[in-house]
């Protein structure tokens, strides 16, 4: 592309907090820059990141998000940085979120935070000179996660307008949930959530998304009527370290798990996803069919933090 073709990079120097803050441009934008970076030649991409560091500082527990950030960075020529044991770092002393944040700045290019509690993430970014991308704070958003939803959708389907996506399990703690849900705002979708009463949506985080062209039906059983409809089925897992009451949970763990069974009653092309990690609610019986994309998810999220990372520390990465 020549210079004056190219898009404007509007996410270098840029904290990601929240995908409310991206339009579908946006959206579009960086799920190029995906494809554009997975397709350059390993020498080519270690020259987006070669001499700066990630610093990554996770309070909660995390498998794919950090270690897909930290392979990210590495492709990128970059290193990698940071705490994810609170118990040996001085966290573990008592030592604040803001001075954990301000000294990581000192430490690194780009930070990537999670964290308990909602806010987080826009209270770190204010403090950090550097770039700050949330990966997870409290029950609220993940939106480099819904990201990565977004683009593995779009990749599965060649398309995200049109689709029927139905999103089952802890929608009220669920914070992949919330942030996919503002993301799928920017498409012409039918959403059907399905949960436990106890597991709705909280309706007031959605209050914005539900004035857009999305049409949103709410459901307690995943019955074959919804089965037949959806071209997505987005399956999360019942959030046990975010119930105040730990009875609340053993009333509802095990509502819903998604089959061979399932799978018989619903399109024949319907695309299984998951955030992960999985518990029960997706059988392992179903790993190997074609509909099981939720490993293939997993690797995108690698490609897609991978773009991200380039986007915040390059004005024009490529
Ligand atoms: N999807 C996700 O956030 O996974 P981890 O908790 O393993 O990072």
């Amino acid at each position: 592309m020549k210079p004056r073709d190219m898009p404007t990079n509007h996410f270098f120097n840029q904290d990601i907090v929240s995908i409310k803050d991206f339009s579908r441009q946006d959206l579009e934008f960086i799920f190029g820059c995906t494809d554009r970076v997975s397709a350059l030649r390993p020498n080519e991409k270690a020259e987006l990141g070669k001499g700066r560091t990630l610093g990554y500082i996770f309070y909660e527990p995390s498998t794919r998000t950090r270690m897909s950030f930290e392979a990210a960075m590495a492709s990128l020529g970059g290193s990698s940085i940071g705490i994810f044991d609170s118990k040996s770092s001085s966290v573990e002393k008592g030592e604040s979120l803001a001075d954990t944040i301000r000294i990581m700045d000192l430490y690194s290019d780009v930070i990537v935070l999670r964290h308990p509690l909602d806010g987080s993430s826009r209270f770190a970014a204010e403090l950090s000179k550097n770039p700050l991308i949330n990966a997870g704070s409290g029950s609220e958003e993940h939106p480099t996660q819904a990201m990565l939803d977004l683009y593995t959708i779009l990749k599965e389907k060649n398309k995200i307008d049109g689709l029927t996506i139905g999103i089952v399990g802890d929608l009220k703690y669920g914070r992949t949930v919330y942030s996919l849900l503002y993301g799928l705002a920017n498409y012409n979708v039918n959403i059907h959530l399905i949960s436990p009463p106890t597991l709705s949506i909280r309706k007031e985080s959605i209050y914005d998304v539900e004035k857009k062209e999305m049409k949103i039906f709410e459901h307690e059983e995943l019955d074959d009527n919804i089965l037949t409809k959806l071209d997505v089925l987005y399956v999360t897992r019942i959030q046990k370290e975010r119930f105040p009451d730990p009875q609340e949970y053993e009333k509802v763990k095990g509502t819903y798990t998604v089959d061979s069974n399932t799978l018989r009653k619903a399109k024949p092309d319907v695309s299984v996803m998951h955030p992960m990690p999985r518990m029960q609610e997706i059988s392992h019986s179903i790993d190997n069919t074609k509909n099981a994309i939720y490993f293939k998810q997993a690797a995108f999220g690698k490609e897609l933090r991978a773009a991200l990372l380039a986007l915040v520390l390059n004005e024009n990465p490529i």
